[in-house]
């Protein structure tokens, strides 16, 4: 077998070469043919010996070792007991089964064993998982493994989010320099400012053209994720666990599988990037729309909070199901003694304050009409005024003898106790065996602080504790779906996305900062999976206020839903409601399944947000007005990802009312017109003047 592995899917290309008896990646990127001169391929990659410099050209392998002569961040940190800190593994064995390259090493005099596996799945995306194992007798400290890729020199900036509640997911910009670009996720959760992904980017790359180069981490704890150019010139993109202290300790044979750091190349932008995501994550048997559509959800937080009544709820349920809602979901407040947001966690029993006939009433009052019902939880956390916390003090993540800072009034149940995990898990499942419950919303409202099981950082452990409990009530519940929430969205990464079925993206519902919030959540999560809800006149959150049809064609882009108190909307309202419903549900098909469009705009006071079916026969556009417009008449919008040679009908559609707009004549193609995708995506369509805080539709089918 020759040295060199070339794995090669769907417009991506992965060159492994073993020749210096290490993996070394010549190439992540654009397909490549067939490469029959393997050896001067090779050959070109050897570097130069500048002067200051090794005597002779080092090979830098997969695993960075300093002992190869790089002089840099290495991808194994580890030591024991203050030796064996430098490595050098030989590789031993290789493997390549299809487009899975498999390599194993060995560092005999540090008895260390690591594996690489690099698959290239049938959507382009490249997972890497890495692992170390301990082969000698004494204690091996893992202090982390980050996967590094190679990105080309000519990469020129970096492009990852930013947030906290309220305002995930922010992009932010910036020339990639000399030096490290790092972000990290200490909170223990995966966090409101976690980057989901980060891209390195060519010169041009935009949103919908241009090399990129994104790295994502599938897993739900403490991260890091960085861009590095060292001085050599070489520039890196990279994805790891953060480990804290001693977290792991490797005893003899034990082994640290580091999360899967996933990879997506694409030379079609950030949109391309995004949508080989998603297509690989529809790819799964269980992916969410490939066991039934997206379900309209209410969820009855904002409109009753704590103030659980069933007169009340059962008015909500009727106004809903009259609309058109599939599942009613009761949220914080119905159980032990939660009141208010001070107590009760952690007591998983209906409450009979509240509650005196139990929760069935309720749950055959939804049915009845119709819904499903779901439930909210928040297991992993507890409220000193709790049953549990009174017979468990000591069941909480806490270091050193202290009891961390409360935050929201609580703290994080350490479930690497057996005894908590059972409580949590046996208490929510009774719940989830009594009642017939299709869903639960499972929270998680705080950070975690000295997060130590027994004294050692504990991070790890909670996190694969958490998917281990929602792995079991799934399957203790066959059907059983599971949003993960976490003050809005602190809690969305492609680890949970093998766990939880839904995501709820923010808990701002003003539709002016979902707009952006969900436009940039969408990159790497697909929009079925996440909740965007439409909510009353006057933001909770904001206290802004918006019309129905800005907020409406908002929550057209995602997992559609109502955060509401339906009893109080007006005749009219709930007859836009109505046909909104329909026309989600009339189109989640091609909403949840196409390609998601995000135009690139030089105006950054609009946005053009689509998506088109992957036949690109049929889609649909939002044009959304975010303030006024720089100029009186703004830019075209172009409708971009059409097949250019078809001839597509192009008309606007209503469902949830129009768009007040700034005019005296709207633009003359508003009746409806008919043009090559060609046309659409170049010259595009005369924008209306709309509204600040207006969006309309604009449908778009093959003739
Ligand atoms: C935070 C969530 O994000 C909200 O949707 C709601 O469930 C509250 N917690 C309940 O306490």
């Amino acid at each position: 077998m020759s040295n060199t592995i070339h794995l090669s899917q769907a417009g991506v290309s992965v060159v492994i070469d073993t020749t210096s008896g290490t993996p070394a990646i010549l190439h992540w990127g654009k397909a490549l043919p067939a490469i029959h001169n393997v050896d001067d391929l090779v050959l070109t990659q050897v570097e130069p010996t500048p002067h200051c410099d090794f005597d002779a050209p080092q090979t830098i392998g997969i695993w960075r070792e300093n002992s190869r002569g790089f002089i840099g961040q290495p991808t194994l940190v580890g030591a024991r007991s203050g030796r064996d800190f430098s490595n050098q593994f030989v590789l031993r064995d290789t493997k390549v089964d299809g487009n899975v390259a498999t390599f194993i090493s060995v560092d005999a005099e540090a008895e260390l064993e690591v594996l690489a596996r690099f698959e290239l799945t049938a959507q382009g995306v490249l997972k890497v998982s890495q692992q170390v194992t301990n082969l000698g007798f004494t204690d091996y400290r893992v202090d982390g493994i980050t996967t590094f890729l190679p990105v080309p020199d000519y990469t020129k900036s970096v492009l990852d989010f930013h947030g906290r509640w309220m305002r995930e997911r922010q992009p932010q910009r910036q020339e990639i320099r000399v030096g490290t670009w790092l972000r990290e996720g200490r909170e223990g959760r995966t966090g409101h400012d976690a980057t989901t992904i980060q891209f390195a980017l060519a010169e041009a790359a935009t949103y919908e053209r241009g090399e990129v180069w994104g790295l994502s981490l599938a897993w739900s704890g403490n991260s890091r994720q960085l861009v590095e150019r060292t001085a050599i010139g070489r520039t890196s993109i990279a994805a790891g666990e953060l480990l804290l202290a001693d977290e792991v300790i490797l005893k003899s044979n034990e082994t640290y599988e580091a999360p899967v750091a996933v990879a997506v190349y694409s030379n079609e932008g950030v949109n391309g990037a995004s949508h080989r995501l998603h297509q690989m994550l529809r790819a799964r048997a269980n992916h969410p729309t490939n066991i039934r559509p997206r379900p309209i959800t209410l969820n009855v937080w904002e409109a009753v909070y704590f103030d659980h009544d069933f007169d009340k709820l059962s008015a909500l349920a009727d106004a809903a199901a009259e609309i058109g809602v599939e599942r009613f979901v009761l949220d914080d407040g119905w159980f032990g003694s939660r009141r208010d947001d001070k107590s009760g966690l952690g007591d998983w029993v209906v409450s009979a304050d509240v509650w005196p006939e139990g929760l069935g009433k309720l749950v055959n009052k939804v049915k009845s009409v119709g819904m499903e019902f779901g439930l909210w939880f928040e297991g992993e956390m507890v409220n000193a005024d709790s049953d549990l916390y009174r017979a468990h003090p000591d069941w909480i993540l806490h270091a050193g003898g202290r009891v961390p800072p409360t935050f929201r009034d609580q703290q994080v149940l350490d479930l690497a106790h057996e005894g908590a995990f059972e409580h949590v898990f046996n208490q929510v499942n009774a719940i989830l065996s009594e009642y017939d419950i299709a869903y639960i919303k499972w929270d998680h409202n705080r950070v975690l602080t000295e997060a130590a099981h027994l004294g050692q950082a504990a991070v790890r452990r909670q996190v694969q504790a958490i998917y281990r409990m929602f792995d079991q009530f799934k399957a203790a519940h066959p059907g059983l779906e599971i949003e993960s929430c976490a003050s809005g969205g602190a809690r969305i990464d492609l680890g949970m996305v093998d766990h939880a079925d839904r995501f709820w993206t923010s808990d701002n519902n003003d539709a002016l900062e979902r707009q952006s919030i969900n436009r940039y959540t969408s990159i790497v999560i697909p929009p079925e999976m996440l909740g965007t809800h439409i909510g009353p006149t006057k933001a909770h959150s904001t206290r802004r206020t918006h019309s129905h049809t800005f907020r409406a064609v908002t929550a057209l882009w995602g997992h559609a839903g109502l955060e509401w108190d339906l009893t109080e909307a007006n005749a009219e309202e709930r007859e836009l409601l109505k046909s909104w419903a329909a026309y989600y549900k009339s189109k989640r098909g091609l909403l949840h399944s196409g390609k998601t469009i995000r135009a690139d705009q030089t105006e950054t006071t609009s946005f053009i947000h689509g998506v088109v079916s992957n036949d690109k026969s049929e889609a649909i556009f939002m044009y959304a007005q975010l303030t006024t417009s720089d100029y009186s008449r703004p830019a075209n919008i172009r409708l971009t990802g059409l097949d250019e040679n078809a001839e597509y009908r192009v008309r606007v559609v209503e469902p949830a009312g129009p768009a007040t707009a700034m005019q005296l004549l709207p633009p003359k193609w508003y009746a409806g017109v008919q043009l090559s995708g060609a046309l659409l995506a170049t010259v595009g369509l005369r924008s209306p003047v709309l509204h600040p805080e207006q969006a309309m539709l604009i449908e778009v089918s093959r003739v």
